[in-house]
């Protein structure tokens, strides 16, 4: 191995530290929230406001590597490039430096540091539009460092422009991307067919509006190379998975199954799967959040990953076991310097795990045998009918009713149901599936509501959004004044609120103002209130809040918000926060001893 992981994590960080940046590690991979996508998917995210303007304390000049969570592409996990999880290496210039340091330290970087040959190196710039000019200064600048002028190439926005998708408000710009042939022995290859691109340098000049963009005050610049893509590419492999990142893994899987990775085929595919999901689900729930695999938002991702690696665990014959097997060498080894909090929640991560994995087994193979029911009567059906009309087009799709029948009764996430479709040359009804999960909610929450006690003096519409209110003030007091704030009654008809909560002093306005935000804020994003029955058990792992005196063993009725708030309760409330209206709180006063009581309207 040239290069291992722990070298070139180093070179990156000393490098740039002595140009001056300063080291601020890594953050959460779970998104704030701020911009509404669920993972950190680049290594800027979580410096957003000091790209926006707002000073940063470690300074103007600042690096990393960032853990990132890109789910896009989890269908191309089993290729040889692609990962749910990888690292961002990234260093920031807030209204510092610009182009024409920039542009020469990536030069040295890459020809001195990493010993890349000048005249492979291709490059990339913004060819220009309405929003922004076309970019021949960095083209002038990076010739001037030696590039040759024929591997400088001018590309639309599609190709040479960086913004978080999806948002608004955010920074962005024009970018300088960086290839290198992949095959660096190949005497003429072409661009950009044989290269690979190591990572790009962005020019965050603008901010993103609802139509079109706006000129930032001060310039900065946002670099970002994938670290597990230079380890490879540095290595001269073609296959991301040779490097000593997934060495010990794939050798730990091959040792458990008999199989080989080199043996291609399915065996590596699988194997790819799992050490790739393996390690995104240690890195969430070993992050500093915990995530948790669930049934929405980020944690039913989590779960999808988790799941699609047990299975691929059944294909090779092994034991789901050899996720914990993979899941301790990258806890232990791979990754015990870079992110120790993984080595002190050891113990936690492994029991997750296998919590997940046991859950899943359970239900796996009854799931797997209605799975055979459905395309066996599909097969059935095409037969028959082909017989009555030799014209008879075979229908290729598994029904949206019998997807959530899988989903569930037998916790299959609808991706999983789709792969094995795919795997028979079928696809799943998307829109059934959909339509079939709303009209479950529905009766859910309909059942719900007619059981509803306690607190709720009637079930007009009006005093169903108060309800879904209160859930949201409970998250938001917790959130902005402690986590150990717990609500101690509430009492709602349709004029307003009342909240009562422990807290063993007035709030100030400045607080009462951050929580009324913060609901707000939860109105605004639109979220969906989602109702679950679960056992008590599960509803206390997955940390829903309330009153846990019923028995070990009962179903308890759930309502998820988001990510923000979950809570035990009967319901009834809102399908989303969007309907609520604006939430204002008209009084804060004592209610009794170390309690507050707060009256809120929605207006
Ligand atoms: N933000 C840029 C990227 O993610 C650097 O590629």
């Amino acid at each position: 191995m040239k290069i291992t992981g722990k070298e070139l994590r180093q070179k990156w960080l000393e490098f740039y530290k002595s140009k001056g940046h300063t080291d601020i590690g890594a953050v959460s991979l779970i998104g704030d929230g701020t911009t509404g996508v669920m993972f950190n998917v680049a290594g800027m995210q979580p410096l957003m406001p000091y790209l926006l303007g707002q000073p940063h304390p470690a300074g103007k000049r600042l690096c990393n590597v960032q853990g990132c969570v890109r789910t896009v592409d989890i269908d191309s996990v089993g290729d040889a490039t692609h990962f749910t999880f990888f690292e961002m290496m990234g260093n920031w210039s807030l209204g510092d430096y610009f182009k024409k340091e920039k542009t020469a330290w990536t030069f040295e970087l890459l020809t001195k540091v990493f010993g890349l040959d000048k005249d492979k190196l291709c490059t990339t710039v913004f060819e220009g539009n309405d929003s922004a000019p076309r970019d021949e200064e960095t083209a002038a600048l990076v010739i001037g460092l030696g590039i040759r002028p024929e591997h400088v190439f001018y590309l639309p926005k599609e190709d040479n422009w960086w913004e978080l998708e999806g948002t608004v408000g955010t920074p962005c710009g024009p970018d300088n991307e960086w290839f290198y042939p992949l095959d660096a022995d190949k005497p003429d290859p072409v661009f950009p067919d044989d290269y690979v691109e190591i990572g790009n340098d962005v020019y965050m000049q603008y901010r993103k509006l609802e139509n079109g963009y706006t000129p930032l005050d001060h310039k900065n610049v946002d670099t970002g190379f994938g670290f597990d893509r230079m380890l490879f590419f540095l290595n001269g492999f073609h296959d991301a998975y040779l490097t000593d990142l997934f060495t010990g893994a794939l050798g730990k899987l091959e040792e458990l199954s008999g199989k080989k990775y080199s043996d291609g085929g399915e065996t590596q595919k699988g194997m790819r799967i799992i050490v790739d999901h393996t390690r995104t689900a240690v890195m969430l729930i070993g992050d500093v959040q915990s995530l948790l695999p669930s049934n929405v938002g980020a944690g039913y991702i989590l779960r999808r990953i988790m799941r699609r690696a047990i299975r691929w665990c059944r294909k090779l014959d092994l034991s789901s076991d050899a996720m914990l097997d993979v899941a301790k060498i990258f806890i232990e080894e791979v990754y015990s310097e870079a992110y120790p909090l993984l080595l002190e929640k050891e113990e936690y991560i492994l029991g997750e795990i296998k919590k997940e994995a046991d859950k899943f087994e359970a239900t796996l193979a009854t799931g797997m045998k209605e799975f055979e029911k459905c395309v066996a009567g599909l097969e059935r059906k095409n037969e028959f009918m082909k017989k009555s009309d030799p014209a008879y087009v075979p229908e290729t799709v598994i029904g949206g009713k019998a997807a959530f029948r899988l989903y569930d009764t037998y916790g299959f996430p609808l991706e999983l149901t789709e792969e094995l479709a795919a795997e028979r040359g079928l696809t799943v009804d998307q829109d059934g599936f959909e339509t079939a999960f709303k009209e479950h909610q529905e009766k859910s929450r309909v059942i719900a509501k007619g059981e509803a006690k306690g607190g709720l003096e009637s079930h007009s519409e009006q005093a169903t959004r108060y309800h879904t209110a209160t859930h949201l003030l409970n998250a938001a007091l917790k959130a902005v004044l402690s986590p150990d704030c717990n609500q101690k009654g509430s009492n709602i008809n349709d004029e307003r609120m009342r909240f009562d909560f422990n807290f063993d002093r007035p709030m100030t306005a400045e607080e009462i103002k951050a929580v009324e935000d913060l609901v707000n804020e939860k109105i605004r994003e639109d979220l969906p209130v989602v109702y679950r029955e679960m056992s008590l058990e599960e509803a206390r792992k997955e940390h829903f809040v309330g009153v846990f005196d019923s028995k070990y063993g009962d179903v308890v009725k759930t309502y998820s918000i988001g990510e923000f708030s979950k809570e035990m309760c009967g319901g009834p409330h809102v399908s989303h926060t969007g309907e609520l209206g604006h939430f204002k709180i008209v009084k804060e006063q004592s209610s009794s001893a170390g309690v507050r009581r707060i009256k809120a309207i929605l207006e």
